[in-house]
């Protein structure tokens, strides 16, 4: 979702701005702009579209060495020139960006602003009258800025322009994600550490309510009554050559091969010396107290969540509930006695799974968060977190953090299964290194599988997959990321189901994806297949070696059938990858979509 740069110091301001933007990309965005300050005065591009677009309204005279710059995706008012950040002031001495949604806008217009006219339709304007109008009233810039922050209502990553000190930047966070970066001679704003990498790896982590004076020498953290707050940064560890596609068309693509890497990246890092698993105590302890677990998540981790119940109620046998951030935040189900909370989120921000989080440690409840960014701030907030280290993904399609997902979940779930006593004939690590094998034979079948995208779906507007036990999970994620990034309609249902509805959609050639890797299901499933076929659709049935049956248009290389999804769902990400591909889409960065969902 919106991002947001800032950058003081020598170097070439705006080029830092539109590279960090640039690096903000994968986030989704649908307008971006930057402001950049100098003797002569603010200087404001805003441009509707890509970075690229921007770029070439941007003026290559105007120098500076202070600026601030941001990617909108929009929730008040359209994309266009006028709604993209910055804002400014009505006398344009401040110049503003913002991340979050300001829930109390309406309410603050009228409080402190009426009469006042607004260029813009969006929720962040006020935000910079205000401050205009409390210096006005007399207050320094820090306390109108202060002041302003401490009527919001709603989240925010702001990042503030004085035109008339060219030193400071004023920068402040609640619940968006918001880093302050120290360089040499110079200091850095960014949403994502990824942005400003280009000029540092020393971050400032902020906590929500604080607000931050940023100069080229300093960088003063304080809290909204301006006490001052000490704080060490932490260096980010993050391969710069992680984030570029290398000879990769589209991120999308690498990030799928590079699964079986991530799976044995993971089987490193959660084996001790002698091969045995290894986990943090306090996590172990954590599992063993719960009565029940509640997994909060969404998209595709909400998908991994389902799997993981299976996981952890067949091997570890807790109880488990899988909810949807969104619905739980507004609807908490009745809890049990001792509860644990499991956030999975590739991001670590999700703004609905944070709200969520808020809630329980309220309550006084212990959190788990499986992420793939450890300092983000579902990670923070809770009392454990688990990393995924999948490296940074980029492409709004989420892949190889949903499997490094599945993995580690298998993992929690044998681990704490292992030290209740219970006896397993699993061997994890030694598993994982099969799927690990068997994705890589799957990479291999690029070929095969641009085939079956066109065979079945790059022609059509929708499509269904089915699928019993973990199979139809694996099918609410193949369809998920079918619809995301080639906008065909697609549909995971449960075999059983379709006679319960869905099967009245099925006509002549509906492409009809179904899954076959669980031995109990098999014969059922094949069943349901018979029946759409009977209704003229176009099956395209995946199964398992060892369970395969004449017809089968592909067949996934055996490994332990509970890590069947781990495997399954790669030529279902590689089919809806080709699909995209072949429709013409802008695979990595899907319209109205954004890789991090900062708003609620
Ligand atoms: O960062 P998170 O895992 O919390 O993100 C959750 C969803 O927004 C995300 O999985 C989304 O569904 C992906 N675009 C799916 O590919």
């Amino acid at each position: 979702m919106c991002g947001i740069v800032g950058y003081i110091g020598d170097k070439d301001t705006k080029e830092i701005l539109l590279r960090g933007l640039e690096k903000l990309e994968y986030r989704g965005y649908d307008s971006a702009g930057i402001a950049v300050l100098n003797d002569e005065g603010v200087h404001v591009f805003k441009e509707k579209g890509r970075i690229a677009a921007l770029r070439e309204i941007v003026d290559p005279a105007s120098e500076g060495s202070i600026g601030i710059g941001h990617t909108r995706w929009a929730t008040h008012g359209v994309p266009n020139r006028v709604n993209a950040h910055p804002h400014q002031s009505s006398t344009s001495r401040f110049t503003l960006v913002h991340n979050g949604v300001i829930e109390n806008y309406e309410q603050l217009k009228r409080e402190f602003l009426s009469g006042h006219e607004f260029i813009s339709e969006t929720d962040t304007e006020v935000i910079v009258q205000m401050i205009e109008k409390f210096t006005e009233e007399g207050l320094s810039v820090e306390e109108a800025f202060r002041k302003a922050l401490q009527q919001l209502k709603g989240s925010y990553a702001i990042a503030l322009l004085d035109k008339q000190d060219q030193d400071t930047i004023y920068v402040a966070k609640n619940k968006s994600p918001l880093l302050v970066g120290v360089g040499e001679d110079c200091n850095v704003v960014a949403s994502d550490a990824m942005a400003m990498l280009q000029v540092t790896d020393q971050f400032l982590e902020l906590m929500d309510k604080e607000m931050v004076i940023v100069t080229k020498e300093s960088t003063t953290i304080k809290d909204l009554d301006g006490n001052v707050i000490a704080r060490q940064p932490y260096t980010a560890e993050i391969d710069a050559s992680d984030i570029e596609k290398g000879t990769y068309p589209h991120y999308m693509l690498k990030e799928i091969d590079e699964q079986p890497f991530v799976i044995r990246k993971i089987i490193q890092n959660y084996q001790d010396e002698s091969g045995k698993l290894k986990l943090d105590e306090s996590i172990r302890k954590a599992m063993k107290e719960a009565d029940r677990l509640y997994i909060v998540a969404s998209g595709t981790s909400y998908h991994a969540g389902l799997i993981g119940k299976q996981f952890i109620e067949k091997m570890a046998k807790i109880p488990v509930e899988v909810h949807i951030g969104s619905e739980f935040a507004y609807n908490m189900p009745l809890l049990s006695e001792n509860p644990l909370f499991i956030f999975i989120s590739q991001s670590g921000e999700t703004a609905d799974s944070r709200a969520v989080l808020v809630q329980i440690k309220k309550l006084g409840y212990k959190a788990l968060t499986i992420t793939n960014v450890p300092g983000s701030t579902l990670s923070r907030e809770a009392d454990f977190t688990l990393p995924l280290y999948a490296g940074p993904e980029i492409a709004v399609a989420s892949t190889k953090a949903y499997t490094a997902q599945l993995a580690v979940l298998a993992i929690l779930a044998v681990d704490v299964a292992q030290s209740k006593g219970i006896t397993l004939e699993f061997n994890p690590l030694k598993e994982l290194a099969i799927v690990a094998n068997a994705m890589e034979t799957m990479c291999d079948s690029k070929e095969e599988m641009t085939k079956i995208a066109d065979e079945y779906l790059s022609a059509h507007r929708n499509s269904f997959f089915l699928g019993r036990g973990v199979d139809f999970y694996v099918c609410l994620e193949g369809a998920l990321k079918l619809k995301e990034i080639s906008y065909i309609q697609a549909e995971g249902f449960a075999g059983g189901e379709l006679k319960h509805g869905p099967i009245a959609l099925i006509e002549t050639d509906t492409p009809v994806v179904a899954l076959a890797t669980q031995e109990n299901v098999n014969l059922s499933i094949r069943g349901n297949v018979k029946e759409v076929v009977a209704r003229g659709a176009n099956p395209c049935i995946i199964s398992m070696k060892g369970l395969e049956a004449e017809g089968d248009r592909f067949v996934i290389p055996a490994v332990h059938e509970l890590l069947a999804p781990l495997v399954s769902v790669v030529p279902l990400q590689l089919i809806s990858y080709y699909a995209a591909l072949h429709r013409g889409c802008d695979v990595d960065k899907p319209r109205n979509l954004a890789k991090s969902v900062t708003v609620e």
